[in-house]
């Protein structure tokens, strides 16, 4: 529900992707076995050689469990809350250039609804 009593500022940046890069010392699944640290790396210099990082624009930032992990490797844009299961290098160039500069969802690559921990 929306709190319409309580004012909002701008928001800094337009756009936010986060990754989770949690990983289980114990060998249960998470992100970080399936590549997420290099996809998050991957992402923040492809955004920032685009001319798309900062104030106003995108910011990439690294998240711990984000609690979908069933769907892993994730990650999520706000503000529109899209999340996305990506598997490679290649859909991480997608969603920057669809969904981070063009604002396009890219449906091929969103987490199944029903996926959680
Ligand atoms: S380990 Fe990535 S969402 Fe839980």
């Amino acid at each position: 529900m929306t709190d319409t009593t309580t004012p909002t500022a701008p928001g800094y940046f337009a756009r936010h992707i986060f990754f989770c890069l949690n990983e289980r010392p114990n060998g249960e699944a998470c992100c970080a076995q399936h590549g997420a640290k290099a996809a998050f790396e991957h992402c923040k210099a492809l955004v920032k050689e685009a001319g798309l990082a900062g104030p106003g624009q995108v910011r990439v930032n690294k998240a711990g469990c984000l609690d979908r992990c069933a769907g892993g490797p994730v990650a999520v844009v706000y503000p529109e809350g899209t999340w996305y299961s990506y598997v490679d290098t290649a859909d991480i160039d997608e969603i920057v250039e669809s969904h981070l500069k063009n604002g396009q969802v890219v449906e091929r690559l969103l987490t199944p609804a029903e996926l959680g921990r």
